[in-house]
């Protein structure tokens, strides 16, 4: 039997009582994948994974994404995209400047990601305090509180997701080269239906973000700009925002569906910060 207890927020849990790098029977499984579908977001703390562990726990939730940011993942396993600030022998071991605004993974892409599963392996630290914090906000809950007005309106629209929208406005975005002709053809822009029914829970989920919806379709103009400002806006209103804070053995897992996310760069080195992300298939939006 698993212990979970929720946040204080509108979503997130804890699960308590599992060592991932074990053989989880199928009925364990089956309980944080319930869990999971109910909170959004779920961690588990003080875990000591090889990427080998990683990688076979994520799998079960389905196929893994290879990112097409090759060079950010850790050699030899192009399954774990890395995230850090470390720099090794002149060169950055993974991408600086992930999520450095609210996005959720691969929404870019035909069929966005399910979840992805990040680890913490190294947190920065000040006064013993975490620093690079991440936040969560409920897409799930984000609907729910629209006026029913709103929900009408948008209930048939679709919005544009564009990888360069994201891409090219990062912090580093003067560091990052720019996309090679393989990554555009693997990232055309691709529409989305604005409000997102959730493949498992059948949950109505917002499903917009500043990061890469550049805008909504078929609404040209003031019109649709304004509409997706007042989206977005709403979407991560504090009400519907858990805030992680890191501990060094951390794994958490979060829904590209019900959820998206964002990083705070509040640290720098030498203050190190290293997690490594394994990313689930998922499947078209409807
Ligand atoms: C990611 C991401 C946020 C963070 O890896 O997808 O957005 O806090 N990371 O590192
Ligand atoms: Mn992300």
């Amino acid at each position: 039997m698993l212990t979970i207890t929720p946040t204080n927020a509108a979503l997130g849990a804890e699960i308590l009582g599992v060592d991932l790098s074990r053989d989880l029977a199928d009925t364990t499984f089956n309980e944080i994948v319930a869990a999971f579908h109910e909170y959004e977001v779920v961690y588990f703390r003080n875990q000591t994974l090889r990427p080998e562990q990683h990688i076979a726990f994520s799998r079960r939730f389905g196929e893994l994404e290879k990112h097409v940011r090759v060079d950010c993942c850790r050699p030899g396993y192009p399954e774990l995209f890395v995230v850090s600030n470390v720099i090794e022998n002149g060169k950055a071991i993974g991408s600086r400047d992930a999520g450095l605004f609210w996005h959720s993974d691969l929404c870019y892409m035909k069929e966005p990601s399910r979840g992805s599963l990040f680890y913490a392996r190294e947190v920065p630290m000040k006064d013993g305090e975490p620093l690079g914090d991440t936040l969560f906000a409920s897409a799930t809950a984000a609907y729910e509180a629209l006026p029913s007005s709103m929900k009408t309106k948008i209930a048939k629209l679709k919005a544009v997701n564009s990888y360069s929208k994201g891409y090219y406005r990062d912090r580093n975005s003067g560091a990052r080269a720019p996309l090679t002709e393989d990554q555009k053809r693997r990232t055309p822009d691709i529409e989305h239906p604005i409000v997102r029914t959730h493949p498992f829970t059948g949950k109505k989920c917002l499903f917009v973000n500043e990061g890469y919806t550049s805008r909504i379709a078929a609404l040209d103009g003031e019109e649709g700009e304004s509409l997706l400002t007042e989206l977005l806006a709403h979407a991560t209103d504090e009400r519907f925002i858990y805030r992680h804070r890191w501990q060094v053995g951390d794994f958490l897992i979060w829904d590209n569906c019900s959820t998206q996310h964002l990083a705070i760069p509040d640290y720098a080195l030498p203050q190190r910060r290293l997690m490594e992300r394994t990313t689930v298939r998922g499947s078209a939006p409807f």
